[in-house]
Protein backbone atom coordinates (compact mmCIF):
# COMPACT_ATOMS: atom_id res chain seq x y z
CA UNK A 1 0.00 0.00 0.00
CA UNK A 2 1.20 3.53 -0.97
CA UNK A 3 2.11 5.89 1.75
CA UNK A 4 0.33 9.13 2.12
CA UNK A 5 1.68 12.30 1.68
CA UNK A 6 -0.36 15.54 3.00
CA UNK A 7 1.08 19.09 1.55
CA UNK A 8 -0.17 21.96 2.54
CA UNK A 9 0.58 25.56 0.12
CA UNK A 10 0.84 22.85 -3.02
CA UNK A 11 -1.03 24.82 -5.28
CA UNK A 12 2.14 27.02 -6.36
CA UNK A 13 6.35 27.36 -5.81
CA UNK A 14 7.82 24.63 -3.45
CA UNK A 15 4.37 22.95 -2.39
CA UNK A 16 3.46 22.03 -6.32
CA UNK A 17 6.70 20.51 -7.11
CA UNK A 18 6.96 18.97 -3.89
CA UNK A 19 3.38 17.44 -4.94
CA UNK A 20 4.75 16.57 -8.52
CA UNK A 21 7.98 15.06 -6.75
CA UNK A 22 6.05 13.44 -4.42
CA UNK A 23 3.91 11.65 -6.37
CA UNK A 24 6.75 10.71 -8.50
CA UNK A 25 7.93 8.66 -5.73
CA UNK A 26 4.16 6.54 -5.43
CA UNK A 27 3.08 8.60 -2.67
CA UNK A 28 -0.84 8.98 -2.46
CA UNK A 29 -0.44 12.79 -2.24
CA UNK A 30 -3.20 14.94 -0.82
CA UNK A 31 -2.84 18.49 -2.09
CA UNK A 32 -4.28 20.98 0.56
CA UNK A 33 -4.63 24.78 -0.48
CA UNK A 34 -6.44 27.94 -0.07
CA UNK A 35 -7.32 27.54 -3.51
CA UNK A 36 -6.28 25.22 -6.52
CA UNK A 37 -4.37 26.09 -9.49
CA UNK A 38 -4.56 24.40 -13.25
CA UNK A 39 -0.78 22.95 -12.43
CA UNK A 40 -2.02 21.21 -9.26
CA UNK A 41 -4.98 19.79 -11.20
CA UNK A 42 -3.61 18.49 -14.20
CA UNK A 43 -1.21 16.17 -11.50
CA UNK A 44 -4.15 13.99 -11.14
CA UNK A 45 -3.66 13.91 -7.45
CA UNK A 46 -6.46 14.54 -4.15
CA UNK A 47 -6.65 18.18 -3.82
CA UNK A 48 -8.34 19.41 -0.44
CA UNK A 49 -9.65 23.01 -1.26
CA UNK A 50 -10.42 26.01 1.23
CA UNK A 51 -7.25 24.81 3.47
CA UNK A 52 -6.47 28.60 5.47
CA UNK A 53 -3.64 27.47 7.36
CA UNK A 54 -4.09 30.03 9.93
CA UNK A 55 -7.35 29.73 10.81
CA UNK A 56 -8.20 26.62 13.07
CA UNK A 57 -11.79 26.29 11.94
CA UNK A 58 -10.40 25.40 8.55
CA UNK A 59 -7.56 22.96 10.20
CA UNK A 60 -10.59 21.30 11.81
CA UNK A 61 -12.18 20.84 8.48
CA UNK A 62 -9.13 19.71 6.73
CA UNK A 63 -8.57 16.84 9.64
CA UNK A 64 -12.49 16.21 9.11
CA UNK A 65 -11.80 15.44 5.14
CA UNK A 66 -8.84 13.22 6.11
CA UNK A 67 -11.04 11.15 8.19
CA UNK A 68 -9.19 8.23 9.34
CA UNK A 69 -6.81 8.22 7.16
CA UNK A 70 -3.09 7.90 8.29
CA UNK A 71 -0.97 10.68 7.22
CA UNK A 72 2.64 9.39 6.86
CA UNK A 73 4.77 12.59 5.54
CA UNK A 74 3.19 16.02 6.15
CA UNK A 75 5.13 19.20 4.39
CA UNK A 76 4.17 22.26 5.40
CA UNK A 77 4.60 24.74 2.38
CA UNK A 78 3.91 28.57 3.08
N1 LIG B 1 11.53 29.50 -3.11
C1 LIG B 1 12.69 29.37 -2.44
O1 LIG B 1 13.80 29.34 -3.00
C2 LIG B 1 12.68 29.25 -0.93
C3 LIG B 1 13.89 29.04 -0.26
C4 LIG B 1 13.86 28.87 1.12
C5 LIG B 1 12.67 28.95 1.82
N2 LIG B 1 11.50 29.17 1.15
C6 LIG B 1 10.28 29.23 1.93
O2 LIG B 1 9.46 28.10 1.58
C7 LIG B 1 8.08 28.50 1.62
C8 LIG B 1 7.43 28.25 0.27
O3 LIG B 1 8.16 28.94 -0.74
P1 LIG B 1 7.57 29.13 -2.19
O4 LIG B 1 8.66 29.71 -3.02
O5 LIG B 1 6.93 27.86 -2.64
O6 LIG B 1 6.47 30.28 -1.91
P2 LIG B 1 5.21 30.70 -2.80
O7 LIG B 1 5.47 30.40 -4.24
O8 LIG B 1 4.93 32.10 -2.35
O9 LIG B 1 4.05 29.71 -2.30
C9 LIG B 1 3.57 29.81 -1.01
C10 LIG B 1 2.44 28.81 -0.86
O10 LIG B 1 1.94 28.90 0.47
C11 LIG B 1 0.54 29.13 0.41
N3 LIG B 1 0.13 29.88 1.57
C12 LIG B 1 0.67 31.03 2.06
N4 LIG B 1 0.01 31.43 3.17
C13 LIG B 1 -0.96 30.50 3.38
C14 LIG B 1 -1.98 30.35 4.36
N5 LIG B 1 -2.13 31.23 5.37
N6 LIG B 1 -2.82 29.27 4.29
C15 LIG B 1 -2.67 28.38 3.30
N7 LIG B 1 -1.73 28.45 2.33
C16 LIG B 1 -0.89 29.51 2.38
C17 LIG B 1 0.32 29.85 -0.88
O11 LIG B 1 -1.04 29.74 -1.27
P3 LIG B 1 -1.82 30.89 -2.11
O12 LIG B 1 -1.53 30.63 -3.57
O13 LIG B 1 -3.25 30.66 -1.74
O14 LIG B 1 -1.27 32.23 -1.67
C18 LIG B 1 1.27 29.08 -1.78
O15 LIG B 1 0.72 27.84 -2.18
C19 LIG B 1 8.06 29.98 2.02
O16 LIG B 1 7.89 30.05 3.43
C20 LIG B 1 9.44 30.45 1.62
O17 LIG B 1 9.82 31.57 2.41
C21 LIG B 1 11.49 29.30 -0.20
Amino acid sequence: MSKIALVTGSNRGIGLELCAQLKQRDFDVIAACRQSSPALDALGVEVIESVEVSDLKSIAGLVAKLSDRHVDLNADIK
